[in-house]
């Protein structure tokens, strides 16, 4: 398989030459992240690297971390698939993600990620707008003594984060769409990061006459995040209204099988679980069910 930094912004397909995809997982590029110490890895599976995105998966076996700490410069936003995990931050803050639940990490936040579990967890990341800049991994990284930590020999060198953590208990709205968890680039200041379980996600319905649940991790400037449930049943499959985006988007299916139909192109195809489509800004889709249970595939969408 080939090296990440070389399939870097150009995996399926070289950046000039996007078009509708289904990536199977089987033609996932695997890496081992970072390549260059596997006692530190994780298991890295590449779905999309373009110049507006990333999406991918990775692994950790039991008792696992991925070391050193790492960083982008773009937002990192998780999908647990199987956990739980402790999102690690430099600042001290530990968030405990369970199966299903997401993360919002401001660019410019280091972090690492350990399984305390006795089970393999899997993370679904996209990061927004840029990955990684030339060096993989970053050149210059802050050792676990840097950061914040119990008893931490650098703890008082480092931020107060108590202040400049915000409450995102509140309901959220239609409004919010653009700002969740939080005003991004206050976010991006602090370098806060936010656990988002099921019960903080930013629920709004897609479509009127075919309803769908959109159900966003994150949403603002850089992109958007989250889950499309579509249930079953209707008069003939159960179809979502067409929609395209501004920007890239991509797929991936969590309970499927899905198919994803381009309404324009007359183009459908089927997605197993975990599965991913990748879909070129203009481009309009619809998902369709022909299951009888409620499908679900997490959304990764750069400009709605
Ligand atoms: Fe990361």
């Amino acid at each position: 398989m080939a090296k990440l930094v070389d399939i870097l912004e150009n995996f399926p397909f070289s950046k000039e030459d996007k078009k509708p995809m289904l990536i199977k997982k089987s033609e996932y590029s695997t890496a081992l992240y970072p390549p260059n110490n596997a006692f530190t890895s994780d298991n890295t599976f590449t779905m999309v690297t373009t110049d507006t995105f990333m999406l991918g998966i990775y692994e950790l076996g039991p008792g696992g971390v991925f070391a050193p700490l790492d960083v982008h410069p773009g937002d990192e936003s998780y999908y647990i698939l199987n956990g739980p995990v402790v999102q690690r931050s430099g600042n001290g803050q530990f968030a405990y993600l369970e199966t299903g639940e997401g993360l919002f990490m401001p660019e410019g936040a280091w972090h690492c990620c350990h399984n305390f579990s006795d089970q393999k967890a899997r993370i679904l990341y996209f990061i927004t707008p840029k990955a990684w800049s030339e060096e993989i991994p970053p050149a210059v990284i802050p050792s676990e003594e840097e950061t914040k930590f119990y008893k931490g020999p650098n703890n008082d060198n480092l931020p107060n984060m108590k202040d400049k953590i915000k409450d995102i208990s509140r309901q959220g709205c239609t409004d919010d769409i653009g700002s969740w968890p939080v005003d991004p680039k206050e976010a991006r200041e602090t370098g806060a990061v936010y656990a988002v379980r099921d019960f903080e996600k930013l629920n709004n319905v897609h479509g009127v006459k075919h309803p769908m649940l959109m159900r966003f991790i994150t949403s603002n400037d850089y992109g958007h995040f989250g889950e499309f449930i579509l249930p079953a049943g209707g008069y003939g499959p159960r179809c979502s209204d067409p929609d395209s985006h501004a920007g890239d988007a991509a797929l991936y299916c969590v309970d499927g099988p899905v198919t994803v139909n381009l309404s324009e192109l007359e183009e459908s195809y089927v997605l197993e679980p975990e599965d991913t489509f990748f879909i070129p800004a203009g481009v309009k889709y619809q998902l369709v069910n022909f299951e009888a249970k409620p499908i679900k595939v997490v959304f990764a969408i750069t400009e709605l």
